[in-house]
């Protein structure tokens, strides 16, 4: 028997999937990523704790963020201690960039989740922080608390930036997004639009989930003028919803595939991934997938739906062995893709 050393992991890898640079990863913000692999009989197998030749030296983003066109994938640590958000990214081999630190968030916030557009990087300072690592011992709780004077922002960086000299922030007021659903850019690059779930109820984002509430909304941002515009509340949704996932990086959001909660049959899913069909027509041309759970029977299914249809109409259905917990991100991998690993 060994001892728990931290300084080699925590395990978790529990809240997300990756794939890139030929690697398939299990994802969970507070460790490094780790090489798993599907073996043919369905099972996982855990290749280990990935550290990119040693380039990457502490805990990465559970939402990474891959460009289809490039192969790149782009990513960001944030914990309690300067520097509190590191931007990097890697190249479509694998090989990580060097750490660009943002040392212009003067206090450590928590950055969940993060967008980028073609030619940038987007990162929400929303009204959340990390409590100070003396106070979450002795204070123990979630270590994060909601701070209501604090101006949320929103921060823009190209995606290639060598250091933090090209980050401009725009406050934008009362903008809490813990995920994005996609972000693009206007006007010839020199607009940013974000779509993203507002959290509302923020004071209660940790504590009482049951009281937090979202708003899907649309966020322009002028890069000539810094105007900053919350376009129109697209939808509302019960709770925040999943963050998107890598084939729908850089698209415009065909609809809005949030969460749902059907109180009657007590069926929750959220997080839906968007697959696009292989000859697609249009940008809404696909699946969503999500996993669902019925609360009065304990059955869990894995719903195929067609996202053009106005209804999201179930076109197939898998029942799951076992329930995945909510909050659990996943990923469209194609078979093709996996036989490549
Ligand atoms: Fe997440």
């Amino acid at each position: 028997m060994g001892h728990y050393d931290p300084a080699k992991g925590t395990g978790h890898a529990n809240t997300s999937l990756a794939l890139f640079g030929n690697r398939l990863y299990a994802l969970g913000e507070s460790d490094l990523p780790y090489a798993v692999r599907l073996m043919p009989d369905g099972d996982i197998e855990t290749l280990g704790r990935h550290d990119f030749d040693g380039t990457l030296l502490a805990n990465m983003t559970a939402h990474p963020k891959v460009d289809p066109e490039s192969g790149e994938a782009f990513a960001f640590r944030y914990g309690p201690v300067r520097p509190f958000l590191t931007y990097f990214y890697f190249d479509a081999n694998g090989n990580k960039h060097p750490d660009v630190h943002m040392m212009s968030l003067p206090h450590p916030s928590f950055v969940h989740d993060f967008a980028i557009t073609k030619n940038y990087a987007l990162f929400a300072d929303i009204q959340m922080r990390m409590k100070k690592p003396v106070d979450m011992i002795v204070q123990g709780g979630p270590p994060m608390v909601s701070d209501p004077a604090k101006v949320a922002r929103v921060g823009v960086i190209p995606r290639h930036a060598k250091n933090e000299s090209e980050m401009r922030w725009f406050n934008v007021s009362g903008f809490n997004p813990m995920h994005f659903v996609n972000a693009w850019e206007e006007d010839n690059g020199n607009a940013i639009v974000i779509v993203a779930p507002n959290v509302i109820t923020i004071q209660h984002a940790l504590e009482r989930f049951d009281l937090a509430h979202s708003m899907m909304e649309k966020v322009r941002i002028d890069l000539k003028t810094g105007l900053v515009r919350i376009l129109r509340c697209l939808r509302a949704t019960a709770k925040d919803v999943g963050s998107s996932e890598a084939r729908l990086v850089q698209r415009r959001v065909p609809g809005m595939y949030g969460g749902k909660q059907d109180v009657r049959a007590r069926m929750l899913w959220r997080g839906a991934i968007f697959v696009s069909k292989e000859a697609e027509k249009s940008e809404d041309d696909g699946y969503l997938l999500s996993y669902v759970h019925n609360e009065n029977t304990g059955e869990s299914r894995l719903l195929v739906m067609d996202a053009k249809s106005a209804e999201l109409d179930i076109v197939a259905t898998v029942k799951l062995p076992q329930r995945v917990p909510y909050g659990f991100h996943g990923l469209f991998v194609k078979e093709t893709e996996l036989n490549k690993l």
